[in-house]
């Protein structure tokens, strides 16, 4: 019996010996703790969405929030769901890439693998500090929404408002930040400047919400306006600024800055998503100006493609635009949008010679994760470059945001519909004058003809360079 017991202890004793051996062999786990490593990966990377009143579904600050959610991170960083990006990594470098690195994600599977433990306190950094007021320092001017409130469930139509700028000269933004008054029901917001004299929305309410279907005097779903309503006088206003949860608002660098003239108005349109319990919200855009006049102009423009109609059950329907300059420019940011079908983007600038280089591709679009792209180093588009985009979308019951595969997709603002805008910025000289970039002409939404989409870059028989 005794010597029983002992060769239980012994085999015990081996095991034991064996595992810790293996352990600190291969993988430092005893090593990597939430306290000395994984909060700060949390911090930079996760904290931003994932803390009280954010988009986060549930708080990443402590460990004892962290802790349950142990298993479902090492799965949404391993498949690259968490944080949010879908750039590919190999073409282009962008400023606001929020992507993980491979020793970060290594980190928490290991943290994860090996109990997830909290480690010493005395490793535990500061809690990260969040600025609750503007992000930018105060605002020299503040436009703030008319309250609105976002009922527990159901689905929201966008929700627009008109809200006068009040400006009697012209000016220069330098930095622009929206807040949304409650951030758990905004799921992404667009501002667009409305200069004088254009007509686009001019029977909306000022300072009052509605929405554009009701505005247009169109019913939701009626196929016959469909094609048409791209083509109203006033396609092409241009983009202010897209608001997008967990998104840094970016300052367009040193000595650019955006034009809003005189007499404009605003019009925000809000996408409401509701969050299970009714709540309010009050959205402000805050605006600081340049202190001297910039050097460059940031001119927000969007080449698109009306001209689609996605097949039934179609896995992978291809669509093109492209826009061709006419005077130098600098690319220094893009955001491609499609809707509940889309399913991947790229954008190519082809140089005046022929030689073309993919800038930005986006292999996995989300409708859920309209990212902006903001190059690190801009790029110089000499003139005669196009700027050619590809949107491929999926109408099969395979995609699972699919609201009806069985119909044929056209053009239109709702979800349901699709849309295929390859937004980009470019900084311009204060005098060139934006409308007159481009070969076409244009406000600041290009669409090319048939016969221009029909040479592009891969296409042999493409001469017409400079049309
Ligand atoms: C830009 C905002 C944002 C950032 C940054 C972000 N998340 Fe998320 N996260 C969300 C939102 C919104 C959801 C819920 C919707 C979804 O799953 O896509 C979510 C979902 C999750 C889930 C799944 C929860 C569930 O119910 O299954 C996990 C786990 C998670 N995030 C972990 C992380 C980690 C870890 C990081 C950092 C490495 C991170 N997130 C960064 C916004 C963000």
């Amino acid at each position: 019996m005794l010597a029983r017991i002992n060769w239980y202890c012994l085999r015990f004793t081996v095991v034991v010996l064996f595992a810790g051996g293996l352990l600190q062999g291969s993988v430092p786990a005893a090593d990597v703790t939430f306290n000395k490593d994984i909060v700060r990966i949390l911090q930079s990377r996760c904290q931003a969405c994932h803390r009280p009143g954010e988009i986060g579904p549930m708080p990443l600050l402590t460990y004892r929030q962290v802790r349950p959610w142990a298993k479902a991170i090492r799965e949404v960083v391993l498949t690259r769901r968490m944080p949010p990006w879908f750039a590919a990594p190999e073409h282009g470098k962008f400023v606001n890439d929020t992507s993980l690195s491979k020793g970060e994600i290594d980190k928490l599977a290991t943290w994860v693998s090996s109990g997830a433990p909290e480690g010493d306190p005395s490793d535990l950094p500061p809690e990260k500090v969040f600025t609750h007021g503007w992000n930018l320092g105060v605002p020299d001017v503040v436009f703030e929404l008319p309250q609105y409130t976002v009922p527990a469930s159901g689905v929201i139509e966008y929700t627009s408002f008109v809200i006068p700028t009040g400006f009697t000269e012209d000016k220069w933004v330098e930095q622009l930040e929206l807040r949304p008054g409650d951030r758990s029901v905004v799921h992404h917001a667009g501002v667009t400047i409305r200069e004088v004299g254009d007509s686009w929305l001019r029977q909306a309410p000022i300072g009052q919400p509605f929405t554009k279907t009701a505005s247009e005097g169109k019913k939701a779903r009626d196929t016959s306006d469909k094609a048409k309503e791209p083509s109203d006088a006033h396609f092409g206003p241009e983009l202010l600024m897209v608001y997008l949860p967990g998104g840094t608002t970016e300052p367009p660098g040193p000595g650019r800055a955006k034009l809003i003239k005189a007499g404009s108005d605003l019009i925000f349109t809000i996408h409401y998503t509701p969050n299970g319990k009714p709540t309010i919200d009050r959205t402000r855009l805050g605006l600081t100006f340049a202190k001297e006049p910039p050097a460059e102009r940031v001119v927000t423009f969007a080449a698109v493609n009306q001209k689609l109609a996605i097949p039934p059950g179609d896995p992978n329907y291809r669509l093109d635009t492209r826009a061709i300059l006419r005077e130098p420019a600098k690319l220094i940011g893009f955001f491609p949008h499609m809707h509940l079908r889309g399913k991947a983007f790229e954008y190519r600038v082809v140089s005046p010679r022929g030689e073309s280089t993919t800038v930005l591709k986006v292999p996995r679009y989300d409708f859920n994760w309209q990212l902006y792209y903001k190059l690190e180093e801009p790029l110089l588009l000499e003139a005669g470059s196009r700027l050619e985009a590809t949107a491929w979308y999926d109408n099969s019951p395979n995609n699972p945001f699919n609201p009806d595969p069985k119909v044929e997709v056209r053009w239109g603002a709702q979800t349901w519909d699709e849309m295929m805008g390859a937004g980009f910025d470019l900084a311009i000289k204060t005098h060139q004058d934006p409308t007159s970039l481009f070969t076409r002409k244009t406000k600041y939404i290009i669409e090319p003809e048939d016969d221009e989409l029909q040479c592009l870059s891969g296409s042999q028989s493409c001469t017409d360079g400079g049309k």
